[in-house]
């Protein structure tokens, strides 16, 4: 697979046509979208960042609002020479594409929010984030790793290899990358007033049996964006666009389709 080192961002950069942006949530990497680029690189331009302390993609020091994600991923974009995007953002990336949307609308041609939601943390969930990333200082992601794997695919999902892989993505990520996200995640402004604002084709994905974001967080998105369309996927937890591939690049596919993108 080719990647590029742009502002060091490790990046995959592959096909043309309209660009497809995906952006994997946390604490995970650009591994998660292989079964998306596979499918998409033939008729798409698709771009699949690292964010910065993900993967490859080297950490910055200190809180990394999701303001600060969705600017590196605006100046990707810029120096990729792109013009406007469909963004795709899984759980904490639908945080940054939501920010994203904020900055720089102009940027954006689509957008697909997959397992994700516009409201802030709740002060405890914010507190607890908060302690988590303390943890993490002292021993390491491996914190995370064991709290949030098991809670990545749907409770019936035994797949054992797949987990492994999970596990291996999640592995990827540097402390200082999933400590600043933490602290990013946990001050994150509500972006529900923003949904209203969406003028671009939408589609609203979630997994049936995701534990981590519920499915009504996604009903709660493709109500309060103007025309936005909304699939579920059966037998797939948080970790949809991985785990059901096939059912849902046949829902990104038919939309992209009706929406001519
Ligand atoms: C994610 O998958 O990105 C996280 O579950 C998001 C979050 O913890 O809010």
């Amino acid at each position: 697979m080719q990647t590029t080192n742009i502002i060091s961002l490790r990046t995959v950069d592959e096909g043309r046509g309209v660009p497809l942006v995906f952006v994997h949530g946390f604490p995970l990497s650009r591994g998660v979208w292989h079964p998306q680029i596979d499918a998409f690189r033939s008729s798409h331009r698709v771009i699949a960042p690292d964010l910065p302390g993900f993967g490859e993609s080297d950490a910055r020091p200190g809180p990394t609002t999701m303001a600060a994600f969705a600017a590196d991923v605006r100046a990707l974009l810029q120096q990729l020479a792109t013009g406007p995007v469909v963004l795709v953002g899984h759980s904490m990336g639908g945080y940054v594409a939501l920010a994203f949307a904020r900055q720089c609308p102009e940027m954006l041609r689509g957008l697909v929010l997959v397992g994700t939601k516009a409201g802030p943390d709740a002060p405890d969930a914010a507190t607890s984030r908060r302690a988590t990333a303390e943890k993490v200082k002292t021993d390491g992601v491996q914190v995370v790793i064991e709290s949030m794997a098991p809670k990545m695919l749907a409770a019936g999902n035994h797949d054992t290899r797949m987990m492994e892989q999970v596990r291996a993505f999640m592995a990827s990520s540097t402390p200082a990358g999933v400590v600043g996200a933490l602290l990013g995640m946990a001050e994150r402004p509500d972006a529900t007033a923003l949904l209203g604002q969406i003028v671009v084709p939408t589609l609203v994905i979630t997994g049936a049996n995701d534990m981590l974001v519920p499915p009504a967080e996604s009903t709660k998105l493709a109500e309060a964006i103007e025309g936005a369309q909304l699939n579920v996927i059966a037998d797939a937890g948080h970790l949809v666009a991985f785990e059901q591939p096939y059912p849902f690049n046949r829902a990104l596919e038919e939309w992209l389709d009706r929406a001519a993108l």
